[in-house]
């Protein structure tokens, strides 16, 4: 007994003394959650709340009908991994839940759509359709067009946009995402990606109300 309690004490001690240099990879998935990446975006144009919460939480909540903005939280560089999370959306009008990033070299703007308000987001004169992928549950429409001179994270600059779009009948606020997949498919379809920066579950909002709140890391 005596033996077993010295042996339980000399396991503990190890363990405690490794935390500090093996959290990376040994602890991956407690480092993760207490280093998601937050990002808040919003062109001053509208009011826009974003509350930052503990671990994977936000929740953000926007009026006025004008501006744009992208809040949400993720990694920095993301890439291809399953992504959880479950939340709860109420726009009024035009707004997007997605995972959404961005690249350098080429420098673009992606964003994998799984639930949207009043506008279907290829339902645009300069979307050019790239094919499908099913995967997560249901098909995604793929889709790119040019943004000229629009704010980018190196500032003003043209660069293509990269959309999966969730089918109508499939939109949902939580789940998970194999962003790899929607990676592999644009890449089959001509839509190539440069070096991986921040990629986030966010909240776009354009022109409308609303409010949403989202755990990130969190399956419903
Ligand atoms: C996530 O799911 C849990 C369990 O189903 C639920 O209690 C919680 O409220 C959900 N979080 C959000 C932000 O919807
Ligand atoms: C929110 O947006 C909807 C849809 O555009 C609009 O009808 C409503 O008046 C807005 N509400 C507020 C409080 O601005
Ligand atoms: C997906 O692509 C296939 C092959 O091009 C096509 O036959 C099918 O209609 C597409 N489905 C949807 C939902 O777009």
């Amino acid at each position: 007994m005596m033996l077993f309690d010295k042996l339980i004490v000399f396991v503990f001690a190890v363990v405690v003394a490794a935390v500090p240099f093996e959290v990376d990879d040994r602890f991956g998935h407690i480092a993760e959650r207490a280093t998601y990446y937050s990002s808040s975006w919003n062109d001053g144009k509208g009011k826009v709340v974003y509350k930052n919460g503990p671990e994977g939480q936000y929740s953000v909540t926007w009026s006025g009908n004008k501006g744009n903005f992208v809040v949400g939280k993720g990694w920095n560089p993301g890439g291809s991994r399953i992504v959880a999370f479950n939340g709860t959306f109420a726009p009024n009008g035009n707004a997007y839940l997605c995972v959404y990033g961005w690249t350098t070299s080429p420098l673009v703007e992606y964003y994998i759509i799984e639930n949207y308000g009043s506008h279907a987001p290829w339902d645009n004169p300069e979307q050019k359709s790239k094919g499908n992928v099913t995967v997560d549950g249901s098909t995604y429409t793929l889709w790119t067009k040019m943004r000229i001179n629009k704010p980018s994270i190196q500032g003003t600059a043209t660069f293509p946009q990269f959309w999966s779009v969730r089918d109508a009948d499939d939109l949902r606020s939580g789940g998970s995402v194999d962003t790899g997949a929607h990676f592999k498919a644009w890449a089959d379809n001509g839509l190539k990606l440069g070096r991986q920066n921040y990629m986030i579950v966010a909240v776009e909002g354009q022109d409308s109300n609303g409010t949403a709140s989202v755990n990130v890391g969190v399956a419903p």
